[in-house]
């Protein structure tokens, strides 16, 4: 895996967009779609900030670009505040040229007979378009991927997952309560996310410093989902100063 360590996340940021920025012109050039892997939460904010001044100011155009996102809570509707759905086109694709038919977004309002053919039909699409070009990801407190919770297989695909109580409690002051977070999720699966061409994994602050810590250097193991990470051959491992303050690099 490659660190990269940055003074601060906007800097952090920077790097991620202009990573992406670069990978969608080069693809954008012989008009061939790029298919992107996208989170939510607080870690990835200022790259979709960024991506949106590279739109608005370098004329980049995201016509040809194919998302996926990791998660979204269960049950959700889309037009909740706390779904990720919103979150999404609050925070990126409405400000961007995307076309709404090549988002794509776990259903939080899905049948509960119908999901495990869904979650099925999630991972068909991605490898239909061509499979993901760069994964975004964050990390939670937890070493969680996606919402690939502790416990989670390698092989795991696209599913019905149920949240981790630290996962649970992390959401609980956008939700106004651990009692309104979600009990349920639908997530990517690590084999899913493992798929990927590229990714990226960002991490910002103090608090995330002992499990990235962990999930760089510690055992492989599914206690630590993001530890999984460490078996891909194309990772990029994004960090400000304060996530890195306990990797020993020398
Ligand atoms: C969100 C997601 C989660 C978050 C993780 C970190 O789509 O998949 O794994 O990346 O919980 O959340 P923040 O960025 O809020 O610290």
């Amino acid at each position: 895996m490659n660190i990269n360590i940055f003074e601060n996340s906007s800097l952090g940021s920077q790097f991620v967009a202009n990573r992406i920025g670069k990978v969608l012109a080069a693809r954008n050039l012989v008009s061939k779609p790029t298919v992107l892997g996208l989170a939510t939460g607080s870690t990835p904010i200022e790259v979709y900030d960024e991506l949106i001044k590279k739109y608005r100011n370098e004329g980049l155009s995201f016509k040809n670009v194919v998302t996926f996102n990791l998660d979204e809570y269960y049950p959700m509707e889309p037009s909740d505040v706390q779904s990720y759905y919103y979150f999404m086109h609050q925070n990126l694709f409405n400000a961007i040229d995307i076309q709404p038919s090549n988002v794509f977004i776990p259903n939080g309002e899905i049948h509960e007979h119908k999901i495990i053919k869904y979650c099925e039909q999630y991972d068909d699409k991605i490898a239909e378009v061509g499979g993901i070009d760069i994964q975004i990801l964050g990390i939670g407190a937890n070493g969680h991927i996606g919402f690939n919770e502790p416990g989670s297989e390698r092989k795991s695909a696209t599913r019905f997952v149920t949240l981790d109580e630290q996962t649970r409690k992390d959401a609980s002051y956008t939700f106004n309560g651990i009692e309104n977070v979600p009990e349920s999720a639908i997530t990517m699966g690590i084999d899913t996310i493992l798929k990927a061409k590229e990714i990226l994994i960002l991490a910002w602050g103090k608090r995330k410093a002992e499990i990235i810590k962990q999930c760089l250097f510690g055992e492989v193991t599914s206690t630590k989902p993001a530890t999984f990470l460490q078996a891909h051959p194309n990772v990029n491992v994004v960090l400000d100063v304060e996530a890195a303050s306990l990797l020993d690099l020398d």
